[in-house]
């Protein structure tokens, strides 16, 4: 029920970074980002530079537990190990970004510095 909800709120709202106000050159397009913004495990105490091509869609890992950092590679979907999901999202250039491998960034996907914290 509530999925169908987030479906239609999330197709009449797309979530920009003007919106989200957050992560410049990124475009989240999970709405689970902001609904379930909780916040996984550290994978890694610092930020993953990687080659992002612009208009590919990217799925981020944010529980923490993927093998393949920083992406997802679906463990989140074990029963029972978490209720983190991956953050879609899309960058506007082709170009490297320093994604969180912390999984603590408040600019999800990409690092805010707070590995170092
Ligand atoms: S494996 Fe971590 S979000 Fe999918």
């Amino acid at each position: 029920m509530l999925g169908r909800a987030c479906q239609k709120l999330q197709s009449a709202t797309p979530l920009t970074t003007s919106i989200r106000g957050k992560a410049r050159g990124v475009i989240v397009q999970s709405y689970a980002a902001d609904v379930l913004p909780y916040k996984g495990k550290p994978a890694a105490p610092r930020s993953n530079r990687v080659r992002l091509e612009a208009g590919k869609t990217y799925n981020w890992c944010s529980c923490g537990l993927s093998v393949t950092q920083p992406f997802c590679d679906g463990t989140h979907k074990i029963n029972g190990l978490t209720d983190v999901k991956p953050v879609s999202f899309q960058v506007e250039k082709t170009g490297d970004y320093p994604l969180c491998d912390c999984k603590q960034t408040d600019t999800r996907p990409i690092c805010d510095g707070k590995h170092k914290d």
